[in-house]
Protein backbone atom coordinates (compact mmCIF):
# COMPACT_ATOMS: atom_id res chain seq x y z
CA UNK A 1 0.00 0.00 0.00
CA UNK A 2 1.49 3.45 -1.11
CA UNK A 3 2.27 5.26 1.97
CA UNK A 4 0.61 8.38 3.06
CA UNK A 5 1.31 11.34 4.97
CA UNK A 6 -0.98 13.00 6.77
CA UNK A 7 -1.21 16.42 9.10
CA UNK A 8 -3.96 15.86 11.14
CA UNK A 9 -6.41 13.39 11.67
CA UNK A 10 -9.93 13.43 12.93
CA UNK A 11 -10.50 9.71 14.80
CA UNK A 12 -13.83 8.36 16.23
CA UNK A 13 -13.02 7.12 19.85
CA UNK A 14 -15.28 4.93 21.83
CA UNK A 15 -12.43 4.62 24.55
CA UNK A 16 -12.52 0.95 24.03
CA UNK A 17 -9.43 -1.20 23.30
CA UNK A 18 -9.39 -1.00 19.52
CA UNK A 19 -9.70 3.04 19.41
CA UNK A 20 -7.51 3.19 21.64
CA UNK A 21 -4.77 1.56 20.21
CA UNK A 22 -5.62 3.35 16.64
CA UNK A 23 -4.19 6.74 18.30
CA UNK A 24 -0.51 5.77 18.78
CA UNK A 25 -1.22 3.12 15.57
CA UNK A 26 -2.40 6.64 13.49
CA UNK A 27 0.86 8.83 14.93
CA UNK A 28 3.09 5.74 13.86
CA UNK A 29 1.69 5.03 10.34
CA UNK A 30 1.06 8.64 9.11
CA UNK A 31 3.27 10.83 11.17
CA UNK A 32 0.15 12.63 12.26
CA UNK A 33 -1.44 14.73 15.05
CA UNK A 34 -4.52 13.13 16.52
CA UNK A 35 -7.51 14.60 17.47
CA UNK A 36 -10.60 12.00 18.61
CA UNK A 37 -14.25 12.50 18.78
CA UNK A 38 -16.61 11.04 20.99
CA UNK A 39 -20.27 11.74 20.49
CA UNK A 40 -22.85 10.90 23.51
CA UNK A 41 -25.69 9.11 21.95
CA UNK A 42 -26.71 7.98 25.02
CA UNK A 43 -24.80 4.96 25.55
CA UNK A 44 -24.20 5.77 29.45
CA UNK A 45 -20.05 6.26 29.48
CA UNK A 46 -18.21 8.99 31.22
CA UNK A 47 -17.47 10.91 29.09
CA UNK A 48 -15.04 13.36 31.20
CA UNK A 49 -13.40 9.95 31.51
CA UNK A 50 -13.26 9.34 28.02
CA UNK A 51 -12.15 12.31 27.38
CA UNK A 52 -8.90 12.45 29.86
CA UNK A 53 -8.04 9.01 28.57
CA UNK A 54 -8.41 9.69 25.15
CA UNK A 55 -5.54 12.86 25.59
CA UNK A 56 -3.60 10.38 27.95
CA UNK A 57 -3.09 7.82 24.95
CA UNK A 58 -1.68 10.65 22.92
CA UNK A 59 -4.36 12.53 21.49
CA UNK A 60 -3.43 16.09 20.83
CA UNK A 61 -7.06 17.24 21.28
CA UNK A 62 -9.96 15.25 22.24
CA UNK A 63 -13.40 16.35 21.23
CA UNK A 64 -16.71 15.17 23.37
CA UNK A 65 -20.21 16.50 22.35
CA UNK A 66 -23.59 15.63 24.05
CA UNK A 67 -25.86 14.37 21.00
CA UNK A 68 -28.41 12.74 22.40
CA UNK A 69 -31.60 15.46 21.44
CA UNK A 70 -29.80 16.18 17.78
CA UNK A 71 -30.21 11.92 17.50
CA UNK A 72 -33.41 11.71 18.95
CA UNK A 73 -35.17 14.72 16.59
CA UNK A 74 -33.44 14.30 13.65
CA UNK A 75 -32.70 10.48 13.08
CA UNK A 76 -34.55 8.63 16.05
CA UNK A 77 -37.56 10.44 15.17
CA UNK A 78 -37.68 10.11 11.31
CA UNK A 79 -37.22 6.74 11.78
CA UNK A 80 -40.46 5.81 14.25
CA UNK A 81 -42.32 8.40 11.68
CA UNK A 82 -41.14 5.85 8.77
CA UNK A 83 -41.58 2.80 10.94
CA UNK A 84 -38.05 1.59 9.96
CA UNK A 85 -37.40 -1.91 11.52
CA UNK A 86 -34.70 -4.06 9.23
CA UNK A 87 -35.96 -7.17 8.02
CA UNK A 88 -38.55 -6.83 10.59
CA UNK A 89 -37.14 -7.16 13.89
CA UNK A 90 -34.05 -5.01 13.91
CA UNK A 91 -34.80 -0.76 14.84
CA UNK A 92 -31.51 0.35 13.78
CA UNK A 93 -30.23 1.91 16.43
CA UNK A 94 -26.14 1.69 15.70
CA UNK A 95 -27.29 2.36 11.94
CA UNK A 96 -28.90 5.39 12.97
CA UNK A 97 -26.07 6.73 14.78
CA UNK A 98 -23.55 6.30 12.53
CA UNK A 99 -24.60 9.10 10.07
CA UNK A 100 -24.99 11.71 12.72
CA UNK A 101 -21.33 10.88 14.34
CA UNK A 102 -19.66 10.85 10.67
CA UNK A 103 -21.19 14.16 9.90
CA UNK A 104 -20.08 15.65 13.57
CA UNK A 105 -16.71 13.96 12.55
CA UNK A 106 -16.19 16.06 9.11
CA UNK A 107 -17.37 19.42 10.74
CA UNK A 108 -15.01 18.50 13.27
CA UNK A 109 -12.07 17.74 10.73
CA UNK A 110 -12.91 21.28 9.15
CA UNK A 111 -12.78 22.86 12.72
CA UNK A 112 -9.24 21.84 13.47
CA UNK A 113 -8.32 21.77 9.73
CA UNK A 114 -7.20 18.08 9.58
CA UNK A 115 -6.88 16.80 6.44
CA UNK A 116 -8.00 12.75 6.94
CA UNK A 117 -10.36 10.97 9.49
CA UNK A 118 -10.68 7.53 10.70
CA UNK A 119 -12.82 4.87 12.11
CA UNK A 120 -12.68 1.95 14.18
CA UNK A 121 -14.83 -0.27 12.37
CA UNK A 122 -14.25 -3.93 11.32
CA UNK A 123 -13.36 -5.30 7.33
CA UNK A 124 -16.63 -7.56 8.08
CA UNK A 125 -19.58 -4.97 9.19
CA UNK A 126 -21.87 -2.66 8.24
CA UNK A 127 -20.42 -0.08 10.04
CA UNK A 128 -17.93 0.76 8.00
CA UNK A 129 -19.95 1.05 4.95
CA UNK A 130 -22.12 3.78 7.29
CA UNK A 131 -19.27 6.32 7.84
CA UNK A 132 -17.37 6.07 4.37
CA UNK A 133 -20.48 6.49 1.99
CA UNK A 134 -21.25 9.89 4.69
CA UNK A 135 -17.58 10.71 4.69
CA UNK A 136 -17.02 10.47 1.01
CA UNK A 137 -20.82 12.17 0.62
CA UNK A 138 -19.70 15.34 2.72
CA UNK A 139 -16.08 15.31 2.16
CA UNK A 140 -14.66 13.93 -0.99
CA UNK A 141 -11.43 15.99 -0.16
CA UNK A 142 -10.59 14.32 3.36
CA UNK A 143 -8.59 10.59 3.25
CA UNK A 144 -9.93 7.97 5.03
CA UNK A 145 -8.65 5.72 7.54
CA UNK A 146 -10.10 2.28 8.62
CA UNK A 147 -6.78 1.13 10.48
CA UNK A 148 -8.67 -2.16 11.59
CA UNK A 149 -8.50 -2.79 8.24
CA UNK A 150 -5.25 -1.87 7.60
CA UNK A 151 -2.86 -3.09 10.95
CA UNK A 152 -0.77 -6.96 11.42
CA UNK A 153 -2.81 -7.05 14.53
CA UNK A 154 -5.41 -9.97 14.80
CA UNK A 155 -6.53 -10.62 18.33
CA UNK A 156 -7.32 -8.76 20.85
CA UNK A 157 -3.72 -9.94 22.82
CA UNK A 158 -2.37 -8.66 20.21
CA UNK A 159 -3.50 -5.01 20.38
CA UNK A 160 -3.16 -4.99 23.86
CA UNK A 161 0.71 -6.41 23.34
CA UNK A 162 0.86 -2.82 21.41
CA UNK A 163 -0.53 -0.64 23.48
CA UNK A 164 1.59 -2.10 26.31
CA UNK A 165 4.71 -1.62 25.04
CA UNK A 166 4.22 2.17 23.91
CA UNK A 167 3.37 2.39 27.83
CA UNK A 168 -0.74 3.28 27.01
CA UNK A 169 -2.92 2.45 29.94
CA UNK A 170 -5.49 0.58 28.36
CA UNK A 171 -9.22 -0.62 28.97
CA UNK A 172 -8.70 -3.56 31.65
CA UNK A 173 -11.18 -6.41 30.57
CA UNK A 174 -11.39 -9.29 32.42
CA UNK A 175 -14.79 -8.43 30.89
CA UNK A 176 -17.36 -10.48 28.76
CA UNK A 177 -16.31 -11.80 25.87
CA UNK A 178 -18.96 -9.61 23.55
CA UNK A 179 -18.73 -6.61 21.14
CA UNK A 180 -21.49 -4.47 22.43
CA UNK A 181 -22.74 -1.35 20.58
CA UNK A 182 -25.07 0.77 22.71
CA UNK A 183 -27.03 3.72 22.12
CA UNK A 184 -30.76 5.34 24.03
CA UNK A 185 -32.36 3.38 21.00
CA UNK A 186 -30.63 -0.11 22.19
CA UNK A 187 -28.11 -2.49 22.37
CA UNK A 188 -26.68 -4.63 20.30
CA UNK A 189 -24.53 -7.35 21.61
CA UNK A 190 -22.53 -9.81 19.45
CA UNK A 191 -19.49 -12.74 19.59
CA UNK A 192 -18.89 -15.24 21.81
CA UNK A 193 -20.94 -18.04 22.38
CA UNK A 194 -24.10 -16.42 20.27
CA UNK A 195 -22.01 -16.98 17.22
CA UNK A 196 -23.19 -20.80 17.40
CA UNK A 197 -27.08 -20.44 16.30
CA UNK A 198 -28.25 -23.03 18.30
CA UNK A 199 -26.93 -21.81 21.53
CA UNK A 200 -29.37 -19.72 23.84
CA UNK A 201 -27.66 -15.98 24.39
CA UNK A 202 -26.08 -16.45 27.90
CA UNK A 203 -27.92 -14.66 31.14
CA UNK A 204 -24.67 -12.23 31.43
CA UNK A 205 -25.24 -10.63 27.38
CA UNK A 206 -27.82 -8.73 28.13
CA UNK A 207 -27.65 -5.10 29.38
CA UNK A 208 -30.77 -2.84 29.08
CA UNK A 209 -33.61 -5.71 30.03
CA UNK A 210 -34.01 -7.94 32.56
CA UNK A 211 -34.48 -11.30 32.34
CA UNK A 212 -38.79 -11.91 31.74
CA UNK A 213 -38.63 -14.66 34.40
CA UNK A 214 -37.63 -12.57 36.88
CA UNK A 215 -39.71 -9.61 35.75
CA UNK A 216 -42.35 -7.98 38.80
CA UNK A 217 -45.29 -9.56 39.17
CA UNK A 218 -48.75 -8.24 37.44
CA UNK A 219 -48.44 -5.57 34.99
CA UNK A 220 -48.34 -1.68 33.92
CA UNK A 221 -50.01 0.43 31.77
CA UNK A 222 -48.92 3.45 29.70
CA UNK A 223 -50.55 5.51 27.52
CA UNK A 224 -48.46 6.78 24.90
CA UNK A 225 -49.52 10.38 22.67
CA UNK A 226 -48.32 11.17 19.49
CA UNK A 227 -48.16 14.49 17.66
CA UNK A 228 -47.65 13.91 13.79
CA UNK A 229 -45.95 10.77 14.60
CA UNK A 230 -44.07 12.06 17.10
CA UNK A 231 -43.97 10.52 20.44
CA UNK A 232 -44.73 13.87 23.29
CA UNK A 233 -45.92 12.79 26.00
CA UNK A 234 -46.24 9.50 28.47
CA UNK A 235 -49.26 9.11 30.75
CA UNK A 236 -50.58 13.37 29.24
CA UNK A 237 -47.43 14.18 30.92
CA UNK A 238 -45.51 16.06 27.81
CA UNK A 239 -41.84 14.52 27.78
CA UNK A 240 -38.64 15.63 25.64
CA UNK A 241 -37.30 12.81 23.24
CA UNK A 242 -34.41 12.02 25.35
CA UNK A 243 -36.56 11.77 28.63
CA UNK A 244 -39.12 10.13 26.95
CA UNK A 245 -36.83 7.31 25.67
CA UNK A 246 -35.02 7.05 28.97
CA UNK A 247 -38.21 6.21 30.63
CA UNK A 248 -39.39 3.88 27.99
CA UNK A 249 -36.26 1.79 28.32
CA UNK A 250 -36.47 1.98 32.01
CA UNK A 251 -40.09 0.48 32.15
CA UNK A 252 -40.26 -1.70 29.45
CA UNK A 253 -36.65 -2.91 30.60
CA UNK A 254 -37.63 -3.99 33.69
CA UNK A 255 -40.32 -6.02 32.42
CA UNK A 256 -37.71 -7.63 30.16
CA UNK A 257 -39.47 -6.51 27.18
CA UNK A 258 -37.67 -5.43 24.03
CA UNK A 259 -34.91 -8.32 23.48
CA UNK A 260 -34.54 -9.74 19.94
CA UNK A 261 -32.36 -12.52 18.59
CA UNK A 262 -31.81 -12.67 15.10
CA UNK A 263 -29.88 -13.64 12.22
CA UNK A 264 -29.73 -10.67 9.86
CA UNK A 265 -28.13 -10.34 6.45
CA UNK A 266 -25.55 -7.69 6.51
CA UNK A 267 -24.23 -5.06 3.40
CA UNK A 268 -21.02 -6.83 2.95
CA UNK A 269 -22.87 -10.48 2.39
CA UNK A 270 -22.34 -12.69 5.19
CA UNK A 271 -25.09 -13.21 7.45
CA UNK A 272 -24.89 -12.63 11.75
CA UNK A 273 -25.76 -13.58 14.96
CA UNK A 274 -27.62 -10.05 16.40
CA UNK A 275 -28.23 -9.97 19.92
CA UNK A 276 -30.91 -6.77 20.33
CA UNK A 277 -32.50 -5.07 23.08
CA UNK A 278 -34.51 -1.92 22.27
CA UNK A 279 -37.13 -1.63 24.93
CA UNK A 280 -37.72 1.89 24.25
CA UNK A 281 -38.29 1.36 20.64
CA UNK A 282 -40.24 -1.62 20.84
CA UNK A 283 -43.02 0.22 22.51
CA UNK A 284 -43.03 2.94 20.23
CA UNK A 285 -43.17 1.27 17.18
CA UNK A 286 -46.19 -0.76 18.66
CA UNK A 287 -47.75 2.00 19.36
CA UNK A 288 -47.18 4.51 16.51
CA UNK A 289 -47.98 1.79 14.14
CA UNK A 290 -51.45 1.53 15.97
CA UNK A 291 -52.58 4.51 15.90
CA UNK A 292 -51.64 4.87 12.16
CA UNK A 293 -54.18 1.83 11.88
CA UNK A 294 -56.83 4.15 12.61
CA UNK A 295 -55.56 7.66 11.35
CA UNK A 296 -54.73 6.11 7.95
CA UNK A 297 -56.63 5.04 4.76
CA UNK A 298 -56.20 1.83 3.83
CA UNK A 299 -54.69 2.68 0.34
CA UNK A 300 -51.77 5.01 2.63
CA UNK A 301 -50.75 2.55 5.24
CA UNK A 302 -50.70 -0.11 3.25
CA UNK A 303 -48.49 1.82 0.56
CA UNK A 304 -46.42 3.21 3.37
CA UNK A 305 -45.54 -0.63 5.04
CA UNK A 306 -44.08 -1.13 1.94
CA UNK A 307 -42.03 2.59 2.02
CA UNK A 308 -40.68 1.06 5.34
CA UNK A 309 -38.76 -1.56 3.95
CA UNK A 310 -36.88 0.55 1.37
CA UNK A 311 -36.65 3.23 4.24
CA UNK A 312 -35.06 0.64 6.66
CA UNK A 313 -32.76 -0.44 4.09
CA UNK A 314 -30.76 2.66 3.36
CA UNK A 315 -30.49 3.27 6.98
CA UNK A 316 -29.13 -0.21 7.15
CA UNK A 317 -27.52 0.31 3.61
CA UNK A 318 -25.31 3.86 4.95
CA UNK A 319 -27.22 5.93 2.72
CA UNK A 320 -29.11 8.14 4.48
CA UNK A 321 -27.36 11.31 3.36
CA UNK A 322 -28.36 10.27 0.06
CA UNK A 323 -31.69 11.46 -2.72
CA UNK A 324 -33.61 8.77 -2.03
CA UNK A 325 -33.75 9.15 2.16
CA UNK A 326 -34.81 12.73 1.45
CA UNK A 327 -37.21 11.48 -1.19
CA UNK A 328 -39.16 9.34 1.43
CA UNK A 329 -38.61 11.19 3.97
CA UNK A 330 -40.94 13.76 2.46
CA UNK A 331 -43.76 11.24 1.30
CA UNK A 332 -43.34 9.85 5.43
CA UNK A 333 -43.82 13.68 6.63
CA UNK A 334 -46.71 13.93 4.62
CA UNK A 335 -48.69 10.67 5.73
CA UNK A 336 -48.04 11.51 9.37
CA UNK A 337 -50.01 14.87 9.32
CA UNK A 338 -53.25 12.70 11.02
CA UNK A 339 -51.03 10.43 12.79
CA UNK A 340 -52.11 12.27 16.49
CA UNK A 341 -53.31 10.64 19.19
CA UNK A 342 -52.77 8.07 22.11
CA UNK A 343 -52.16 4.35 22.39
CA UNK A 344 -52.42 2.44 25.78
CA UNK A 345 -50.25 -0.06 25.97
CA UNK A 346 -50.17 -2.66 28.66
CA UNK A 347 -46.59 -3.82 29.25
CA UNK A 348 -46.10 -7.35 31.58
CA UNK A 349 -43.22 -9.83 31.79
CA UNK A 350 -42.01 -10.10 28.53
CA UNK A 351 -44.67 -9.01 26.67
CA UNK A 352 -46.11 -5.65 25.80
CA UNK A 353 -49.44 -5.61 23.90
CA UNK A 354 -51.49 -2.47 22.88
CA UNK A 355 -54.99 -2.46 24.67
CA UNK A 356 -56.45 0.92 23.41
CA UNK A 357 -56.06 3.57 21.01
CA UNK A 358 -58.17 7.28 20.13
CA UNK A 359 -57.07 10.38 18.04
CA UNK A 360 -59.09 13.26 16.91
CA UNK A 361 -58.73 12.23 13.49
CA UNK A 362 -59.74 8.66 13.67
CA UNK A 363 -61.46 7.59 10.62
CA UNK A 364 -63.01 4.24 12.91
CA UNK A 365 -66.64 4.75 12.95
CA UNK A 366 -68.45 3.00 15.43
CA UNK A 367 -72.02 3.31 13.34
CA UNK A 368 -70.11 1.30 10.33
CA UNK A 369 -68.72 -0.97 12.29
CA UNK A 370 -71.52 -2.12 15.30
CA UNK A 371 -73.31 -5.17 14.97
CA UNK A 372 -75.31 -3.25 18.00
CA UNK A 373 -78.08 -1.02 18.12
CA UNK A 374 -77.21 2.08 15.95
CA UNK A 375 -75.82 0.40 12.98
CA UNK A 376 -75.86 2.73 9.88
CA UNK A 377 -74.38 0.40 7.27
CA UNK A 378 -76.17 0.18 3.93
CA UNK A 379 -76.15 -3.60 3.50
CA UNK A 380 -78.35 -3.16 0.20
CA UNK A 381 -75.48 -1.53 -1.16
CA UNK A 382 -72.88 -4.24 -0.42
CA UNK A 383 -75.10 -6.71 -2.62
CA UNK A 384 -74.63 -4.23 -5.23
CA UNK A 385 -71.37 -4.01 -4.02
CA UNK A 386 -70.33 -7.58 -4.25
CA UNK A 387 -71.91 -8.46 -7.80
CA UNK A 388 -69.85 -5.79 -9.40
CA UNK A 389 -66.52 -7.53 -7.10
CA UNK A 390 -67.24 -10.59 -8.07
CA UNK A 391 -68.15 -10.30 -11.53
CA UNK A 392 -64.63 -11.45 -13.13
CA UNK A 393 -64.69 -14.49 -11.32
CA UNK A 394 -67.99 -15.07 -12.03
CA UNK A 395 -67.28 -14.71 -15.43
CA UNK A 396 -63.94 -16.49 -15.24
CA UNK A 397 -65.92 -19.76 -13.79
CA UNK A 398 -68.28 -19.68 -17.06
CA UNK A 399 -65.72 -19.63 -19.45
CA UNK A 400 -64.28 -22.29 -17.73
CA UNK A 401 -67.61 -24.45 -17.47
CA UNK A 402 -68.01 -23.93 -21.32
CA UNK A 403 -64.19 -25.14 -22.10
CA UNK A 404 -64.53 -27.77 -19.99
CA UNK A 405 -68.22 -29.06 -22.04
CA UNK A 406 -66.21 -29.00 -25.19
CA UNK A 407 -63.16 -30.71 -23.86
CA UNK A 408 -66.40 -33.35 -22.78
CA UNK A 409 -67.96 -33.13 -26.06
CA UNK A 410 -64.58 -34.20 -28.07
CA UNK A 411 -63.62 -36.73 -26.02
CA UNK A 412 -67.35 -38.38 -26.78
CA UNK A 413 -66.83 -37.80 -30.41
CA UNK A 414 -63.15 -39.54 -30.42
CA UNK A 415 -64.52 -42.28 -28.11
N1 LIG B 1 -25.64 -5.51 13.17
C1 LIG B 1 -26.02 -4.22 13.67
C2 LIG B 1 -25.84 -3.19 12.60
O1 LIG B 1 -25.18 -3.43 11.65
C3 LIG B 1 -25.31 -3.86 14.94
C4 LIG B 1 -23.90 -3.49 14.81
C5 LIG B 1 -23.28 -3.28 16.12
N2 LIG B 1 -22.02 -2.67 15.98
C6 LIG B 1 -20.99 -2.98 16.72
N3 LIG B 1 -19.88 -2.34 16.47
N4 LIG B 1 -21.04 -3.92 17.64
O2 LIG B 1 -26.39 -2.14 12.68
Amino acid sequence: MAERRFKRIVAAYSGGLDTSVMIPWLQERYGAEIVTYTGDLGQGEDLDAIRAKALATGASEAVVDDLRDRFVEEFIWPAVKASAVYEGQYPLHTALGRPLLARRIVEVAREVGADAVAHGCTAKGNDQVRFEVTFRALAPDLGVIAPLREWEMRTREEEVDYAVARGISIPITRDKPYSIDQNLWGCAIECGEMEDLWAEPPDDAWIMTRDPAHAPKGSVEIVIGFERGVPVSIDGRPMGGVRLIEYLNDLAGTFGVGRIDMVENRVVGLKSREVYEAPAATLLHMAHTELERITLDRPTFNYKRKISQDYANIIYDGTWFGPLRDALQAFVDHSQQTVTGEVRIRVSAGLARVVGRRSPYSLYDQGLATYSEGDIFDREAAEGFLKLYSLGYRTLAEARRRAEERRADRDGEDG
